[in-house]
């Protein structure tokens, strides 16, 4: 197992980590921080009930229309099943990369530098439980566990790795070695590749001209494609494999924060090849679907509630539901806005939201750290998370918060 190498490695790492100053983005400490970096690329087999491998890629900042319309998003939507009701959960970047591992954003209003406490479980806590191997791979991150605010091309002098697209790492991610050290750039997925060297569960980050946030959806839409249309047939990215292309956020912020999603991949079912599936969705869907498929523990957050993708849902017994018409999206729920909160600009609020311990879902409960950690009565009396599909948003903060 990729156990016993990790402890040697993570020890090795330590020595050198003293050294190095990871959040430096000056080009000479960044030299030096290359040097001593190290990169795990842990493998697991942890058989699924629907797939064996989960692949996000994240696009930036595009509205549901625009996407569906470009060719190239159009072509690979034929190749799976369009999302056409997909939501992110607030605007800007940083806190709906933040709520798609961790079941909330925290009230997170900005694109800050902001490190989110330890005791702060993300999807990252569930699948080491369960010994599935993780990665990220953050195209032109300049080095393995870098955790400086962005990164430029040193030639062009143009925007490349920005740390508000990088989930994990906001996620006090710094604070283990061998975290650190899969959070990878995608020079490193294509040695992982061509080792047959993949993990599980895979988050993808093009860099700020292949995602479209410094250029188009006409750019990130090639950009995708091209990526994706040689995996398609790749013996050793499709094992078993559900891909989620999907946005972070809508561009129009008066609009509905509808993105635009498709899943793809071998492990789609080839009747549902070119379909359409018009449930509603948001990003905490990314967390439940996987907890969904290999049984994992849960948040305790929004998560829990989350509808998860119909045909995975129908193969592992859960129920979804559709957003209540008369609240619906479209009459006021836009999604465009967050509440106020430990991450806050505006009006923060000091204390970090209590995940609420007792929620099961389909025989599933929450991580036993999480329980251990948050699970005192005082503190259960303060909880706004429930079993529901229905999430907050700036202009419908949680009840009692
Ligand atoms: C690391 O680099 C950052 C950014 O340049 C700087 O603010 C910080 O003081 C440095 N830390 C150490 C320990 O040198
Ligand atoms: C809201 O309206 C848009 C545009 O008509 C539609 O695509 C979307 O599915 C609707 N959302 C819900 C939840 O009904
Ligand atoms: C979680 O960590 C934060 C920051 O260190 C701390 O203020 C808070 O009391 C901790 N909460 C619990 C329940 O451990
Ligand atoms: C990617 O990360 C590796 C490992 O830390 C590093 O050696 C390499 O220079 C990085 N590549 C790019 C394009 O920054
Ligand atoms: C971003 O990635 C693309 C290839 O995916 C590359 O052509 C480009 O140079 C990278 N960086 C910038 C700043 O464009
Ligand atoms: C890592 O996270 C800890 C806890 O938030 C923080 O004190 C420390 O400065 C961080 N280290 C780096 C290198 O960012
Ligand atoms: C959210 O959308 C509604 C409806 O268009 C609009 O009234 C409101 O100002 C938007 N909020 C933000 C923060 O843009």
């Amino acid at each position: 197992m990729f156990y016993s190498t990790l402890v040697v490695s993570a020890i090795a790492f330590s020595g050198q980590a003293l050294a190095a100053n990871l959040t430096s983005t000056s080009p000479a400490d960044v030299a030096a921080a290359r040097n001593s970096a190290l990169t795990l690329s842990p493998t697991s087999n942890v058989k699924g009930k629907v797939f064996d491998r989960f692949v996000t890629i994240w696009l930036e900042n595009t509205d549901y229309d625009k996407a569906a319309s470009d060719p190239n998003l159009a072509w690979l939507a034929k190749q799976g099943i369009t999302l056409s009701n997909y939501n992110g959960v607030t605007h800007p970047s940083e806190p709906n990369y933040v709520a798609s591992i961790g079941g909330d954003n925290f009230g997170m209003d900005n694109d800050d530098f902001n490190q989110i406490p330890g005791n702060v479980s993300s999807i990252i806590d569930l699948l080491e439980d369960k010994g599935i191997a993780w990665s990220q791979y953050q195209e032109d991150m300049p080095y393995s566990g870098f955790e400086g605010k962005a990164w430029i091309n040193q030639q062009t002098k143009a925007n490349d790795y920005v740390r508000k697209h990088n989930p994990a790492v906001i996620y006090d991610a710094n604070t283990s070695a061998d975290r650190l050290a899969k959070n990878k750039n995608l020079t490193q997925f294509y040695s992982d590749l061509a080792a047959k060297k993949l993990p599980q569960w895979i988050f993808i980050t093009p860099n700020m001209t292949s995602d479209g946030h410094d250029t188009s959806v006409t750019t990130a839409g090639a950009w995708t494609r091209n990526f994706l249309e040689p995996l398609l047939d790749d013996k050793h990215f499709m094992k078993n494999t559900l891909v989620l292309v999907t946005f972070d956020e809508s561009h129009t912020y008066t609009l509905q924060n509808q993105v635009f999603s498709v899943l793809l991949g071998d492990a789609v079912p080839k009747k549902l090849v070119g379909t359409t599936d018009s449930q509603y969705y948001n990003h905490y869907s990314e967390i439940s679907t996987v907890e969904a498929n290999w049984d994992l523990h849960t948040l305790g957050r929004w998560d829990v509630g989350a509808n998860i993708f119909s045909f995975v849902a129908d193969k592992t017994g859960d129920e979804n539901t559709p957003w209540p018409a008369a609240s619906g999206p479209n009459s006021s729920h836009f999604f465009n806005s967050s509440f106020s909160g430990p991450f806050s600009d505006a009006d923060r609020v000091a204390t970090l939201p209590v995940p609420n311990t007792k929620l099961v879902r389909n025989g599933r409960k929450v991580l036993g750290k999480i329980a251990r950690t948050w699970g005192d009565a005082s503190l259960q009396s303060q909880t706004y998370y429930q079993n529901t599909v229905q999430i907050p948003d700036g202009m419908h903060p949680p009840q009692g918060w």
